[in-house]
């Protein structure tokens, strides 16, 4: 393939952990970052035989959403009134509402029909920067169901230009046919649905629910042996309403990464440092819950854990596609600086899902870029507008430019 490469003068640039002093030139070639030098040395477009791409503005790398739940059908308007009267999020669970209200509505839907209903929250993802993300099932609770949800966010990747990662979340909530017999859920999960999956290719990593209204540790160590038996990554929903030592037990498993982790405690952290597993912060589901419970960042700093920031995007707790929100999210709720943000949703957000390629901007590095108009990386985390994007770059080719996109209203 030959695309032209393409030239960008005189950029503020975040390399996807922290800012370059002074403007620099960027170039990119053959789908990815061919070359970086400081603004005033120059190189001709003519002589690099490059098309001139834009001046000035803040680069970045693509967004990195690890964490969404981005395919459903339906929506829980009605639960997120009850909850503002006072009714729990484990209280709506445990009366069949909650997840399994969503799992009633995904069952019902056919794949195109899921594909319409993810696609308008896929694109306000796009149209805020994001150039990989992760999907989780979840939804489903049977074979066919969680294969349909994994297909279906297979099939938005070949719609748009996204890098769609899928995770396998099986084990999210037992289906109502499994009542009272947990194990045989489980039973099922590891010997007929991530088989399946892992045969088709249709997961990249295998997700639990380790909670009181979830499943127990020893539950979801089953489901981490059956996946890594089936050569699948293990990550899981962690410490989000109780301490169960999930992360911990992720780590163990040499997981990608624990996310929630409001719960987590100091030994949890440090086996988190010691095994390489990303911490993934949801501050939208942290805001919409209403939760108290602040995650141990302080001890995630001094032990050199990795924090992701993710959106979480879900019918439940965190009904948001607004990653740039996201950041201030992180930041005002959970106190992260707005470079601890951006290395969030960027490079660490791209090591939880095991891509470091991913996430960085350095020559070599895949040019999925954002070209952002604001004057400093900190903006995007510090106000909450949308419309700031100015160029989408997906494999080194522009898929997106405000110019082109006309005036709203
Ligand atoms: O990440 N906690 C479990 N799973 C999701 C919520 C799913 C839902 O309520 O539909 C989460 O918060
Ligand atoms: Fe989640």
């Amino acid at each position: 393939m030959s695309t032209p490469s393409l030239l960008w003068r005189e950029l503020c640039l975040f390399d996807g952990l922290s800012t370059l002093e002074g403007p620099v030139n960027l170039l990119v070639a053959d789908g990815k970052v061919a070359g970086l030098w400081p603004s005033r040395e120059f190189p001709e477009s003519a002589a690099l035989g490059a098309i001139e791409a834009g001046r000035g503005g803040v680069m970045t790398p693509g967004l990195v959403d690890c964490h969404s739940h981005l395919v459903y059908a339906g929506n829980r308007a009605g639960e997120f009134e009850q909850r503002l009267e006072g009714v729990s999020y484990a209280e709506i669970a445990q009366a069949g509402g909650g997840i399994l209200s969503s799992v009633r509505a995904t069952r019902a839907a056919s794949e195109e029909e899921l594909v319409e209903a993810s696609l308008p929250r896929l694109d306000a993802l796009l149209a805020d920067g994001v150039t990989t993300l992760e999907i989780k099932s979840g939804y489903g609770l049977s074979l066919a169901d969680e294969l349909k949800m994994l297909r279906v966010a297979r099939r938005l990747g070949q719609l748009r230009p996204v890098r769609i990662r899928t995770s396998l979340l099986a084990a999210h909530a037992l289906p109502p046919e499994f009542a009272g017999d947990s194990d045989g859920y489980i039973r099922l999960i590891c010997e007929a649905i991530i088989p399946a999956a892992a045969a088709e290719g249709l997961a990249d990593a295998v997700d639990v629910f380790c909670e009181h209204i979830g499943f127990s540790p020893a539950q979801c160590e089953r489901v981490f042996q059956a996946a890594q038996a089936h050569g699948l990554a293990v990550k899981a929903h962690a410490e989000q309403l109780s301490n169960q030592g999930a992360s911990a037990l992720t780590a163990r498993y040499r997981g990608l990464s624990a996310d929630h982790i409001e719960f987590l405690d100091e030994a949890g952290v440090q086996a988190m440092a010691v095994a390489g597993t990303v911490a993934v912060l949801l501050p939208g589901a942290f805001h919409t819950l209403r939760e108290t419970q602040l995650p141990p960042i302080e001890l995630l700093r001094q032990h050199q854990v990795p924090m992701a920031v993710a959106s979480d995007a879900n019918p439940g707790t965190a009904p948001i596609c607004f990653p740039t929100l996201n950041l201030n999210l992180a930041c005002t709720l959970f106190r992260l600086t707005p470079r601890e943000a951006l290395a969030g949703m960027t490079a660490h957000g791209a090591r939880a899902l095991g891509l470091p390629e991913l996430g960085r901007i350095a020559v070599g590095a895949t040019a999925d870029l954002c070209l952002w108009d604001v004057q400093q990386p900190a903006e995007l985390a510090y106000a909450v507008q949308p419309g700031r994007l100015r160029q989408r770059i997906f494999n080194g080719a522009i898929t997106y430019r405000k110019e082109e996109a006309g005036h709203a209203g």
